[in-house]
């Protein structure tokens, strides 16, 4: 309704009588006071309901009366709520409303989440409930600023939005991670990135970028995975690995900005400490290489703090070596030039070690683990073609691929971001499944 303003907004109605659509998220009182505490998606605030105010406009009876419907209002109870906003020092969101007049709209009863705690198997069977409680709306504000400010970096930046399709008859990643379907008699599989027809995207326009969900079906139960999560692919033709990185981090900064501008009050919401986020924004991010982290992991590992396993050249990374290299650094890190052997067909070797292919994994610090997976790509037909015989794929589902090879073949590289492990570290939670609206892991499908 146009007459109706946000929560949110009532810093700038000081003084004026607004009237607000909310839900009732809590309540309390005593003697002639009531306090409600209103939501309304934007923001969560106060309201006070003073039973001689409501004497005075609707007289003694209908006065009476509608103080005590609103003392046996219940939780989630959705009304329309009048009154005069107020400044008020002693709460933190700074204001608070006068209620002179309040309408139900729809009644609600034995809501299940109530505000004592709950488990969070019950939390999650509740989740198109959950969503509304106070942590749940900042997380996805937070989400929210971040595809914001990934589209606004790709289009300041000159990129073309291009999009993946999400059935594919081919596999894009580890064939072991790949949803299969039925597709009219053959089989078809669920994209896990759109890289590979991105590529042929940045060879028709340029710079490119698609934003989507993507699928693994790995069997792993851990704190950052999911079965289905949004993730942004960026390619981009005559750019290097080295190249590729400064986008990248001017991209990560952008969103880390773009949430610190504009969805303050989530962060404040979830105690988000600003001052790191910022230092991310303001400080180079660290890159190191992965033998080099090796090195570095084997002086280290029998400091007196250091919980992770030894590793040797050639081992990949658990995240234990991952959160100990990120909280080293204290910075978000480019940990770069992996082993051939445990990355994707299509990275391009380094130059002189076929050992070791140019790509990078950035590592979020705090223990955030990776966010960011990027390569240069490889451009030779016969090289890519005996990498994808190697990796035990069938050439003939590669063969429009490898075409992008035999006309006009360019240095390119490009990126993958998970969403939902951007929006659990920029807003500080523990597990990822709280970063999406309805989370998919191996044992959940409902809601
Ligand atoms: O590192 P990944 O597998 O890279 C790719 O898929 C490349 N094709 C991307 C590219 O070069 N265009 O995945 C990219 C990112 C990871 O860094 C991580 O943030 C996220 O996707 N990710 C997951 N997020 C949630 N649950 C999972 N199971 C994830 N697997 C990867
Ligand atoms: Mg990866």
């Amino acid at each position: 309704m146009k007459d109706l303003i946000s929560i949110i907004d009532v810093k700038k109605h000081v003084g004026e009588t607004v009237k607000i659509g909310a839900w009732l998220a809590d309540k309390s009182g005593k003697g002639k006071l009531q306090f409600l505490q209103l939501r309304d998606g934007t923001a969560f605030f106060q309201a006070v309901v003073f039973k001689p105010n409501m004497i005075e406009k609707f007289g003694e009876e209908a006065g009476t009366a509608k103080f005590d419907e609103i003392k046996h209002l219940s939780q989630e109870t959705s009304v329309y709520v009048t009154g005069v906003v107020k400044e008020d020092a002693r709460s933190k969101f700074g204001y608070e409303l006068d209620v002179t007049d309040l309408e139900v709209i729809g009644h609600s009863h034995d809501y299940p989440i109530t505000p004592k705690e709950h488990g969070v198997e019950f939390l999650l069977d509740n989740r198109h409930l959950w969503l509304r409680s106070k942590r749940q709306m900042a997380i996805m504000q937070i989400r929210n600023a971040i595809i914001y400010a990934s589209y606004d970096f790709f289009d300041k930046n000159g990129f073309i939005k291009f999009d993946s399709p999400i059935l594919s008859g081919n596999a894009a990643e580890n064939t072991t991670e790949l949803f299969e379907t039925d597709y009219f008699g053959n089989p078809a599989f669920l994209s896990q990135s759109g890289q590979l027809y991105l590529e042929a995207g940045a060879m028709a326009l340029g710079r490119v970028f698609d934003f989507g969900p993507v699928f693994r079906a790995e069997k792993s139960k851990t704190r950052r995975h999911l079965t289905e999560f949004w993730m942004m692919d960026a390619e981009y033709p005559f750019v290097t690995h080295d190249e590729s990185l400064d986008i990248q981090e001017a991209y990560v900064k952008h969103m880390i900005q773009g949430v610190l501008d504009n969805a303050a009050y989530a962060l404040e919401t979830l105690e988000r400490d600003i001052s790191k986020l910022q230092k991310y924004v303001d400080t180079p991010f660290m890159r190191v290489s992965y033998d080099d982290a090796i090195d570095l992991l084997q002086a280290h590992e029998n400091d007196e703090d250091t919980d992770y396993e030894h590793v040797e050249h050639g081992d990949d990374f658990g995240s234990p070596h991952e959160t100990w290299l990120s909280n080293f650094y204290g910075v978000p890190t480019f940990v770069v030039n992996y082993p051939a052997s445990f990355k994707a067909f299509y990275m391009r070797p380094v130059p002189g070690n076929p050992e070791r292919v140019l790509c990078a994994d950035l590592l979020a610090p705090e223990g955030y683990g990776e966010i960011i997976g990027g390569s240069e790509r490889e451009t030779d037909y016969e090289v890519l073609l005996q990498k994808i015989v190697d990796f035990g794929l069938d050439p003939k589902d590669y063969e429009w691929y490898l075409e992008l090879r035999k006309f006009g073949s360019v240095p390119h590289a490009g990126f993958g971001l998970g969403l939902e492990r951007m929006v659990t570290f920029v807003a500080g939670t523990e597990h990822i499944r709280e970063a999406i609206p309805f989370p998919r892991m191996i044992n959940r499908i409902h809601p």
